[in-house]
């Protein structure tokens, strides 16, 4: 079965036979959301945050490098997918944002970390390679198009992960932050497979397109890791609630991942073997069926949707 067979299977929407991706013009009312939005789970809490840090300057930069790398798409429908997906992203960018002068308003400032994310993005993996590096130009541009097809891996296994985690409901997270994270992970889900599909279309054929592949996962996973394992450390430290009395520890962590308010390890360390089988398309990954269900119920894509609707009737 080809991927885009498998897309239909999921049943949804088609448009001459191809699933549409479409940014949704969202937004978020954080007035009532507390800092702690996962009450009483500090450690969760801020884990779940470093999405904020990252993300802002991350998804930037996957639209800046995809704009880079539009001269080479060669086939229509690839074309019209990459759009959909730059749209989706820019959307996730601001409306994660927004969260960290939220975060600011509560007295957890993050200037001081965003601006080695903003370092990361624009300068080491900026238009030319750091350190003047000799690499050729378009050999650069595959390497961060391979980057982002590999985070890419990550974000559709988390957005598929926090589509089904019941334990945050169960632990009565807020609702809007909740909304905010299944949307978007709903949409990562949805486009999945577009950074892959841009990488494959540019990034050559057989070995040596695989070894580019393999080098983009071998320098995105630790560095996530990295980055996250430091953001929540940063968040707590700095979080005013728990002034100095809490630091990030792997304990407390996993103590989040049996209560179903993180995913397992190995759920996140199987992503990387499976992204490497040489057959592998990101097609297979999540499900689809349940993004859309949960895009046809998110309070803020129902509300953009009707926006949409009442401006087309204006
Ligand atoms: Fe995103
Ligand atoms: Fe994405």
């Amino acid at each position: 079965m080809s991927p885009q067979d498998e897309r239909h299977e999921d049943g949804h929407e088609n448009d001459n036979g191809h699933y549409r991706i479409v940014p949704r013009r969202v937004s978020f009312d954080w007035e009532k959301t507390p800092l702690h939005w996962i009450p009483g789970e500090p450690t969760a809490t801020h884990v779940v945050n470093v999405l904020h840090l990252l993300l802002p300057a991350g998804e930037r930069w996957f639209v800046k490098v995809f704009k880079e790398a539009l001269p080479l798409v060669r086939d229509p429908e690839l074309l019209r997918d990459v759009k959909g997906f730059m749209g989706q992203e820019a959307t996730h960018s601001v409306q994660h944002a927004y969260v960290l002068n939220h975060l600011a308003a509560q007295r957890l400032d993050t200037a001081d970390f965003t601006r080695h994310v903003d370092f990361l993005f624009e300068k080491l993996l900026g238009e030319a390679p750091p350190l003047g590096a000799p690499i050729p130009p378009r050999e650069w541009l595959r390497l961060r198009l391979s980057v982002i097809a590999a985070i890419e891996q990550f974000t559709a296994v988390l957005g598929d992960w926090v589509l089904a985690a019941e334990g945050l409901d169960r632990a009565g997270s807020d609702e809007v932050m909740l909304d905010l994270l299944r949307w978007h992970g709903a949409e990562e889900v949805e486009h999945r497979a577009v950074a892959f599909d841009m990488f494959q279309h540019c990034a050559g054929r057989g070995r040596p397109r695989y070894t580019r592949r393999v080098a983009g996962t071998a320098v995105t996973a630790p560095v996530m890791l990295y980055m996250w394992a430091w953001g929540a450390a940063y968040l707590i430290r700095h979080d005013p609630k728990l002034a100095g009395r809490l630091r990030y520890s792997l304990a407390a962590h996993n103590r989040a991942v049996r209560k179903g308010l993180l995913p397992t390890w190995k759920e996140l360390g199987a992503a990387v073997p499976r992204y490497l089988r040489r057959s592998y398309h990101p097609a297979q990954e999540g499900s689809l069926r349940r993004a859309v269900e949960y895009l046809a119920q998110s309070p803020a894509a129902q509300s953009a949707a009707g926006a949409i609707a009442r401006a087309a009737t204006a």
